[in-house]
């Protein structure tokens, strides 16, 4: 099985999800910045596999610095932090990760810079060890809702390339495979970075789950045969009240699944909740560069002089959306009650 993330001889070792799936090669982040330039780039994607990443990326940065007084550390430290977190806006999976490498640093910011070192990267490493469990414990839950036989449609990729392993849509998937249930995956191409044509259709091949691929604009036409049984996809943040930040098109899904009653489910760790935000209009939209929409694999599509548009995400009101699949159950609605008691119950217990 490849590995998405890997800290590995003082480096965090990538998949490059640029190059899939013509090839499978990995890239060695050095330090920080370079870190910080796979996330912006998506050599690493998906909101679980970008905070695993920038919590290795401040243990690097940490690890790599030459102060030899706590305050010049405690400054370097915060400007490696300050330059992670401003990699991709909308996953507040970054934003989480971050924030727990600080918890680490202010509660031991009494030992010396050596125990710190050791203290970030063994938190670092429980990040990625914890999101694999919680990705297994999603598969769990939701492989309740799969039923032998089911086609499922995904959008994006929400697999072990998007986490640290095993993944969140693509983990109820495995989980019901697992099972020995049949099922079919139909993979949205999820244009313009084509998520789900070179990912999700890669990694479902290598486990051998039987994937169909389909361009976006299909996803009504096969509503209407009857082809599709549910959907489910990833999210990258979750509103109190149960509204959904993920890649752009998922709303359209969405819409489409409510008009041909076809169950809409979301796959996600309980920290991609966003405690601060209390309804998907005021989660920040990540605008990427018009040259993704003008372009596929380097070649022009359109006429060198139009306008593109390219807004990476997009929000499904919590109407939408039948259920979210976390790592303690399964969120019904309302979404606002189901999450409240999740984030209280969560809180206590960590
Ligand atoms: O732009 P990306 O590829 O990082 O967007 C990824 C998605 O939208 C995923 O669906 C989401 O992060 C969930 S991944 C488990």
């Amino acid at each position: 099985m490849f590995k998405t993330i890997e800290w590995k001889n003082n480096c965090v070792r990538l998949i490059d999800q640029i190059r899939l799936p013509e090839k499978e090669v990995y890239v060695d982040c050095r330090n920080y910045e370079e870190v910080a330039q796979a996330i912006e780039k998506m050599i690493v994607r998906g909101a679980p596999a970008i905070g695993v990443t920038a919590a290795f990326g401040v243990a690097l940065g940490a690890i790599k610095s030459k102060a030899n007084n706590i305050e010049s550390f405690k400054a370097e430290f915060d400007k490696i932090c300050t330059r992670l977190s401003l990699t991709r806006p909308t996953a507040v999976n970054l934003f989480w990760a971050i924030k727990r490498m600080e918890e680490v640093f202010n509660r031991n910011k009494n030992k010396s810079i050596d125990d710190l070192k050791k203290l970030l990267l063994k938190e670092a490493k429980e990040i990625y060890k914890e999101d694999i469990q919680i990705n297994k414990s999603i598969g769990m839950f939701g492989k309740r809702l799969i039923n032998d036989g089911d086609i499922v449609l995904t959008h994006c990729n929400a697999g072990a390339l998007a986490t640290a392993g095993f993944g969140t849509a693509l983990g109820v998937i495995r989980a019901s495979v697992r099972d020995g249930k049949k099922l079919t995956v139909f993979a949205g191409e999820t244009r313009p970075f084509l998520q789900g044509a070179r990912l999700t259709t890669w990694e479902l091949l290598k486990d051998r789950i039987p994937v169909t691929l389909i361009c976006d604009n299909m996803v009504g036409y096969f509503m209407k045969k009857g082809e599709i049984s549910k959907v489910i996809v990833g999210a990258d943040r979750i509103a109190l009240n149960g509204d959904v930040a993920n890649k752009i098109g998922t709303y359209n899904i969405a819409v489409l699944a409510k008009e041909h009653n076809i169950p809409f489910y979301v796959a996600a760790p309980i920290s991609t909740i966003d405690p601060r935000i209390k309804n998907g209009s005021s989660i920040p939209i990540e605008e990427r560069k018009p040259s993704e929409v003008t372009t596929i694999r380097g070649n022009s599509i359109a006429p060198k002089e139009v306008k593109a548009k390219n807004p990476a995400f997009d929000i499904t009101s919590n109407h939408y959306i039948t259920g979210i699949i976390t790592e303690k159950g399964i969120l019904r609605k309302p979404f606002s009650l189901s999450i409240k008691r999740i984030l209280k119950k969560s809180h206590y217990e960590r």
